[in-house]
């Protein structure tokens, strides 16, 4: 999990119309490289850094796998596989991975910038 000593729950949008989509991507207001990646998998909201720690890949561009069991995001680049839950991957890369609520229907994620589905 990220380190979260400045982080502060933000608002993302409403928990039905979040869950249309599987993947997409939360613009910081950090700039591109701070970026998160928002899945929603059965049922699940997950949050994870955007681009994928192998060579960049979008990972807000991805699919969503079960692989050995767990709930994984495929990179689009070069296919490999990210825990959703803990941001690992077999071949010893990691993704940053952050907290996600859902609060009375509104989704929210523990993050030191704010998040917008748009980009500014
Ligand atoms: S950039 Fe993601 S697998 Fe290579």
């Amino acid at each position: 999990m990220a380190d979260t000593s400045d982080a502060e729950w933000r608002y993302i949008g409403k928990a039905d119309e979040l869950a249309v989509k599987k993947c997409q991507r939360l613009h910081s207001a950090g700039g591109k490289q701070m970026d998160l990646a928002l899945f929603h998998h059965q049922g699940r909201f997950y949050a994870m850094e955007a681009w994928c720690s192998h060579l960049g890949g979008p990972l807000f561009s991805g699919e969503i796998e079960d692989y050995k069991g767990r709930c994984h995001v495929m990179c689009p680049w070069h296919g490999y596989m990210f825990d959703l839950q803990n941001g690992t991957n077999d071949l010893g890369l990691r993704q940053e991975v952050h907290e996600v609520k859902v609060d009375s229907e509104k989704v929210y994620v523990r993050y030191k910038t704010e998040l917008s589905l748009t980009a500014a």
